[in-house]
């Protein structure tokens, strides 16, 4: 439905999950993808399975939480394909527990991945994206961001740190023709999520409107929407993709 053909799109967190879902579907809707994450075996078999079934992926290993890393995998992209059309920062992390017993290191890991990761995506894309004079920068926050959750202190804040930042650099880079928008998914099936009990997963399930759990597909169906130029009126904005759960 929506054309992302001659666009360029770089997905963090891309060896699985969520992030796979979106490779997968910016390259079936016509984008080269450049997938990454710290897993160089798991993004080549997404992109050798997105090669395979006729579209075009290449894999880059780069730790989001290093600035530097981030910069020559942005730098690497432009000057191998043209552009960077599309940026989404999905990588992250949980290191979840009560914040009587939250470790300075528990904080920091979640910190520097979640947040910092983003952060490090704006800054090093912003001059290539402002150079073309256009751009769409995806940010997955969470559900967790915009109401709280016991034992993610950590989680909680990066994700509503990530709404902040986008919403900031939204009115920042609106005159180039740049949008920055976040996606805050609810409970989505995959390696995050399945780590935990059939009761929880029961309890979560109750408090859906919709009754199931989201598909990585769900979420990617929102990315596709956001990095279309038929979303090109839409900025700052977090769109909220849980099955009903967070109602404002
Ligand atoms: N699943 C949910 O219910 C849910 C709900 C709300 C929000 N989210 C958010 O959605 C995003 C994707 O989650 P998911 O459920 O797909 O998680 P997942 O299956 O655990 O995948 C996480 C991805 O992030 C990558 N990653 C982690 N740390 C990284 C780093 N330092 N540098 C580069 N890549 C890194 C991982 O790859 P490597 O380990 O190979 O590096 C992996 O590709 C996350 O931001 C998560 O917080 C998920």
């Amino acid at each position: 439905m929506f054309n992302l053909s001659e666009k360029v799109a770089v997905v963090t967190g891309a060896s699985r999950g969520i992030g796979k879902a979106m490779a997968e579907t910016y390259a079936r809707s016509g984008a080269h993808v450049v997938c990454v994450s710290r897993s160089e075996d798991a993004l080549q078999s997404v992109a050798d399975a997105i090669n395979s079934d006729r579209g075009s992926a290449s894999v880059y290993v780069c730790d989001v939480s290093d600035l530097g890393a981030f910069q020559d995998l942005i730098k690497n992209t432009a000057d191998t394909y043209g552009s960077v059309d599309i940026l989404v920062n999905n990588a992250g992390v949980t290191r979840d527990t009560l914040i009587m017993r939250m470790s300075e290191d528990d904080w920091n890991t979640v910190i520097n991945i979640n947040l910092k990761g983003a952060f490090n995506g704006i800054k090093a894309v912003t001059r290539v994206m402002m150079k073309q004079r256009s751009g769409r920068i995806i940010n997955i926050s969470s559900v967790s961001g915009l109401m709280g959750n016991p034992g993610q202190a950590n989680y909680s804040a990066s994700k509503a740190g990530v709404i902040g930042l986008s919403k900031a650099t939204a009115k920042e880079l609106a005159s180039r023709g740049i949008t920055v928008n976040c996606i805050a998914p609810g409970y989505i099936a995959t390696d995050m999520t399945n780590k935990m009990t059939d009761q929880a997963k029961d309890s979560i399930i109750s408090q859906i409107p919709l009754g199931r759990m989201g598909s990585p597909e769900d979420i990617a169906a929102a990315a596709l929407f956001l990095a279309s130029n038929e979303a090109g009126y839409i900025t700052g904005q977090t769109f909220t993709v849980d099955g009903g759960m967070v109602m404002i």
